[in-house]
């Protein structure tokens, strides 16, 4: 054994590792330096390739160190203080001017913890790969990078477009927000691609495989992390720097409109939009043999729709009803802000009048086919299927898994459905839907001619054809 690999079998016995420094091939003038801290489980070494990619995509002389040495290989904010100080250290020993620009980044896991490590470690900007801010975007020290894939099972496009729509929202008022703070998600980027080799469990099972190489992938990440580190140091190619990440701005936006267009079709402010297409939809009125208006009024939570009801006011001649109901959307339960699970909204409860009320208050008036919450959790399906991104639809038409509608599940008191949620049930082959419906006959003794669903919400049907849909089929 000579004494190198000694050395180096001590090191692996007693975790005594270092740093990974990988010093630009040419140095120069205005160096730059970023630290990347790995995801959970990846080992250090499989960011080399990334950091190559980082490297060949910047002008200007760019120095990559990972961290290295995390307990169990697992990023944890004990250890990231030190971890990131020792990999600074390194590449200083290694021959990094003290002037360069110093970027912190971190994959997954690993941007949870760093974000927290700027105020101490000074640096002029934050990448979050694959990871985003648990804290306001607008609040954050420095500028800061939120980069992503269409294809990131874990950290799912749903879960980054509340960063975006955070973005957006603070655009109007300051305009290079979207260069300063950007969100980008890049189309048919997954999970790991910032890495190379074998994937942990975790993500063996979470992510979505993608189509695109990953050489491609890699290529596209270090293009938009070195525009961001561009902007944010004001380097000598700021501007078009900015033009590719504004570019990123417009795309994500669109590839994220459907989602804010079903979200707020959902519930926009007082009434929803989807809860009178229910009413309609289970309506089913013939032709024109009666005119209907149906207004909703949209309540904040279950709760404060336990104690509404709906009414319905009839003319004979000629037939016309007006109805107005109800209907409250439930948020998914996530205080850890994770975003392994669906993060769209859990369900839409409605509460309606039947179609077996309004043919006994209108006998001249014409019906079509008796419909369920069943079928309006179709017509979710097929809304959020038609309103997805080409690029998405395409996909899910191609790889998708399927729904599957099961009979809706019948309680008998209003409390009960109150209190029982739209089943969803993610099995490996596809996504089982049943709701939970209460149905009172015209002339039944409490709330006659009542139909209640908790149904399928369009943005969880979107959710679903672009993430859990796909999780498990080939590219
Ligand atoms: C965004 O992209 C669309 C379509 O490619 C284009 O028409 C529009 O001008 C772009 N907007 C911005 C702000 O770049
Ligand atoms: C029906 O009429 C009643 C009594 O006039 C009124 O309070 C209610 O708001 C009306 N409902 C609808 C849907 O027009
Ligand atoms: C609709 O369903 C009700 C009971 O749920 C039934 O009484 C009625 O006959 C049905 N109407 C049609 C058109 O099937
Ligand atoms: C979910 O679906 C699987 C597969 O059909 C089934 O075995 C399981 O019992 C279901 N779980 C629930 C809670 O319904």
């Amino acid at each position: 054994m000579t004494m190198m690999t000694s050395i180096a079998l001590l090191v692996t016995l007693f975790g005594v590792s270092t740093a990974i420094v990988i010093p630009p091939e040419t140095p120069g003038d205005d160096p730059v330096a970023i630290v990347i801290v790995q995801g959970a489980y990846v080992y250090p070494e499989q960011y080399r390739e990334f950091g190559l990619a980082l490297q060949r995509a910047s002008d200007a002389p760019l120095w990559v160190g990972i961290a290295e040495g995390f307990l169990d290989n697992f990023p944890n904010p004990l250890q990231i203080n030190a971890k990131i100080n020792k990999v600074l250290g390194e590449m200083s020993d290694a021959g990094m001017p003290e002037d360069a620009a110093i970027f912190l980044s971190g994959h997954s896991v690993g941007g949870v913890f760093i974000q927290s490590e700027i105020p101490t470690i000074p640096a002029v900007g934050l990448l979050l790969f694959g990871s985003y801010l648990t804290t306001p975007l607008a609040e954050y020290p420095v500028p800061v990078l939120h980069l992503s894939g269409t294809l990131d099972g874990q950290t799912r496009p749903t879960r980054i477009a509340e960063t975006f729509a955070e973005l957006q929202a603070m655009t109007e008022a300051e305009p290079d927000a979207p260069i300063r703070r950007p969100v980008a998600i890049l189309e048919a980027v997954d999970h790991a691609h910032f890495f190379t080799g074998e994937l942990p469990d975790a993500v063996a099972e979470g992510d979505i495989l993608s189509e695109l190489d990953g050489d491609e992938a890699r290529r596209q990440l270090a293009e938009q992390s070195v525009a961001f580190m561009e902007v944010a140091r004001t380097g000598p190619a700021a501007d078009q720097a900015a033009d590719i990440l504004r570019e990123s701005f417009n795309s994500t936006g669109q590839f994220l409109a459907p989602l804010f267009d079903l979200q707020q079709l959902e519930a926009d402010g007082d009434s929803s939009e989807w809860a009178r297409f229910a009413q309609t939809f289970l309506l089913n009125i013939a032709g024109d043999s009666v005119a209907l208006e149906v207004e909703s009024t949209h309540v904040p939570d279950l709760t404060t729709l336990e104690s509404r009801h709906w009414s319905v006011n009839v003319t004979q001649d000629p037939p016309q009803a007006s109805v107005h109901m109800y209907s409250s959307v439930e948020s998914t339960f996530n205080p850890l802000d994770s975003s392994a699970n669906p993060v769209t909204s859990s369900e839409i409860a409605v509460k309606m009048t039947s179609q077996e009320n309004l043919a006994s208050l209108l006998p001249s008036a014409q019906f079509g086919e008796n419909r369920s919450c069943l079928d309006i959790n179709q017509a979710a399906m097929s809304s959020a299927l038609a309103a997805a991104p080409d690029t998405v639809r395409e996909r899910y038409n191609r790889r998708g898994k399927p729904v599957t509608y099961l009979a809706d599940h019948s309680v008998g008191a209003g409390p009960l459905w109150v209190q029982e949620r739209l089943r969803l049930n993610y099995t490996t082959d596809s996504l089982q839907v049943q709701s939970i419906t209460l149905k009172t006959a015209p002339g039944s003794f409490i709330y006659p001619g009542s139909q209640y669903c908790k149904l399928l919400t369009p943005s969880r049907a979107l959710e679903y054809i672009m993430t859990d849909g796909l999780r498990g089929t080939q590219p």
